[in-house]
């Protein structure tokens, strides 16, 4: 199994780490998107108040935790959603690598992923046995007609929010040959200059859910990364394959994290405040890279700074290392990122401080 999969590309920035390490004034690692502000105390308390936890937890998350998420597709999304048709995950990194195994995808099936794609879409196809191809568009699949397609918006690592208009006509390809659509949505809330839609939302797919599911974290919007909790929603009949299928390989969700999870979809006061701490430090990275020479692409939503200045990636990579600042070649998500680096905003305060000075010191 481990022959099928990529080389770890993360053992190539190590050289760059150590150059970042060696600044009097320490690193700046912009390179990965892991949250560092606190988990919120509300959910805190909740997956406290859980802890005795005696027995096997349901697969199917409980009746409260389906509503909570629900209701939050409702309440933030536009999404009318039925929750019989939502479904917990071990954080959505673990779906998204299994869920074409987990939907019967095998040899001589193909699942697409977008030219420049978070790297787990791939490892998804590959675990499968089934072939990943690259696509730009629909345009770009010719004649192939894949099993699944994926699509992400606010996409991981450009940062660029496909419009409804968009989203309409690919539903519609998607439908029209029997292809499950699976939306990475997992950035939802975190909207710049333009606003995420979901696939679920009524104007884009006719409040008909058929083929289509929804992939939603609460790892970003809740600082929760380290719980691991999210879900997946939409068409009826995938959910409750899905549902077999984990209930047979025993993929269920810690009872104290579904307790966990259900507090934090019913509050959007944390999501306010943590959006408000991204959108500073987005704002002061911005600035700061502009002044210093480089080009913003996308980056429209999401957590990231999609970075050019027309030149191969990993010699932008070695000038910041210079600066003491570390951020992830734009090639290790696809050949199209050759020229662009990615730039995460999920350092403190202080160390955003710290990288803007040297960027514009
Ligand atoms: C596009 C995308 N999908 C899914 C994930 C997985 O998130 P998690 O496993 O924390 O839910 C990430 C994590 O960075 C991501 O960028």
């Amino acid at each position: 199994m481990i022959k099928t999969l990529p080389d770890f590309p993360w053992d190539l920035l190590a050289p760059y780490k150590h150059q970042a390490q060696q600044h009097p004034d320490g690193i700046v690692d912009l390179s990965i998107g892991t949250p560092v502000d606190p988990t919120p105390e509300l959910v805190r308390r909740a997956l406290a108040e859980a802890a005795d936890a005696p027995g096997y937890p349901a697969t199917y998350g409980t009746p409260a935790l389906r509503e909570a998420a629900a209701g939050w597709l409702g309440r933030r999304l536009g999404v009318t959603a039925d929750p019989a048709a939502i479904l917990p995950v071990i954080g959505t990194k673990e779906l998204v690598a299994w869920l074409p195994t987990l939907l019967g995808a095998g040899a001589g099936d193909t699942v697409a992923i977008p030219t420049l794609a978070y790297p787990t879409y791939d490892v998804g196809a590959r675990l499968a046995g089934a072939t990943s191809l690259a696509v730009d568009g629909l345009l770009g699949l010719g004649p192939a007609t894949p099993k699944i397609l994926w699509i992400n918006s606010p996409s991981n690592p450009t940062g660029q929010v496909l419009p409804a208009e968009h989203l309409r006509k690919v539903v519609t390809w998607a439908r029209e040959r029997g292809v499950i659509l699976i939306s990475d949505e997992c950035y939802a809330e975190l909207g710049w200059e333009a606003e995420p839609v979901s696939v679920l939302r009524s104007d884009v797919c006719g409040d008909d859910h058929t083929g289509l599911l929804a992939v939603h974290s609460l790892s970003k919007r809740s600082n929760l990364a380290g719980y691991r909790a999210g879900f997946v929603a939409g068409d009826p009949v995938l959910v409750k394959e899905l549902l077999e299928v984990r209930k047979h390989a025993g993929m269920i969700m810690p009872a104290p994290v579904q307790a966990a999870m259900t507090v934090a979809l019913e509050d959007d006061e944390h999501v306010e405040e943590q959006r408000a701490r991204y959108a500073r430090r987005r704002e002061s990275l911005r600035t700061a890279f502009e002044a210093y020479g480089f080009r913003v692409d996308h980056s429209e939503g999401g957590l990231y700074l999609w970075l050019t200045r027309d030149e191969p990636c990993w010699d932008t990579v070695k000038t910041l290392s210079e600066l003491g600042i570390l951020v992830a070649p734009g090639e290790f998500y696809g050949a199209r990122g050759a020229q662009h680096v990615r730039v995460a905003f999920t350092a403190t305060d202080e160390r955003v401080a710290a990288a803007v000075t040297r960027l514009t010191g």
